[in-house]
C-alpha cells in the first residue's frame, strides 16, 4: 500500500508499509525521492486503538545526488553529501503523518490513536506533550513513579 501526504509547504512524501520482520509492530516508512525521510511503528490493541509505539522524522536523511560517477577511482557527486543531508523535522510531516494514522485507524475501524512519551524523547524536547495536544491529542501526565511522561489519546 503506497500513500501521499504533504507537507505545509505541498511537497509530496510516500507513506509505505514496510514488510519488516517484527511480530510486535507494524510499520510505515515515510519516503522523499526514494530515501526513508521518517517512519512510525504501530500495532492494533483490541478492535479499538492503534497504538503508536515508536515514530520519528529524521534531521539528518542523506539524499540522493542529481549524479554521481567513478573519476581515476575517485568517487564525485554533486550536490556534495553536506548539501544533501537534510533536517525533515519541524515541517508539518509529522503533523500530516497523524493525519494519515488517524485516517488508516478509522478505515480499520479502530476508535483510537493511543500511544506515550517517554523519558528520552521528552528530554529531547520538553514541548512533546504541548506538541499533540495542539494536534486534538488528550494527554495525562505521568509523575516521578511512571516509566512514562505522559500518556496520549486522539479519538478517530
Ligand atoms: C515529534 C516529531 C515526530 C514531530 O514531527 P515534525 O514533522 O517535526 O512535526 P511538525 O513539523 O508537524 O510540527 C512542528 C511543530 O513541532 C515543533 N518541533 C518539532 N521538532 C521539535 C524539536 N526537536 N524541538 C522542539 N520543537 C519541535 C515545532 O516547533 C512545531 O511546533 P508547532 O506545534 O507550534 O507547529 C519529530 O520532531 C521527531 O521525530 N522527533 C524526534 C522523535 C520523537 O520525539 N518522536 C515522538 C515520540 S512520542
Amino acid at each position: 500500500m503506497e500513500n501521499i501526504i504533504l507537507d505545509k509547504y505541498g511537497k509530496k512524501y510516500s507513506v509505505i508499509e514496510s514488510d519488516c520482520d517484527s511480530e510486535d509492530f507494524k510499520r510505515f516508512n515515510i519516503e522523499y525521492r526514494g530515501r526513508r525521510v521518517g517512519y512510525t511503528n504501530y500495532h492494533f490493541e483490541g478492535a479499538d486503538v492503534l497504538y503508536l509505539d515508536d515514530w520519528h522524522i529524521e534531521d539528518d536523511a542523506i539524499l540522493p545526488p542529481w549524479f554521481s560517477f567513478d573519476l581515476f577511482f575517485c568517487f564525485v557527486s554533486f550536490p556534495p553529501l553536506s548539501w544533501r543531508t537534510v533536517n525533515f523535522q519541524k515541517r508539518g510531516i509529522g503533523t500530516a503523518m497523524i493525519k494519515f494514522l488517524a485516517d488508516y485507524a478509522r478505515s480499520k475501524c479502530a476508535k483510537r490513536i493511543e500511544g506515550e512519551v517517554k523519558h528520552h524523547d521528552f528530554k529531547d524536547n520538553p514541548d512533546l506533550p504541548n506538541w499533540y495536544r495542539r494536534r486534538g491529542f488528550s494527554v495525562v501526565m505521568g509523575d516521578e513513579k511512571t516509566s512514562w511522561v505522559a500518556k496520549i489519546s486522539l479519538a478517530v
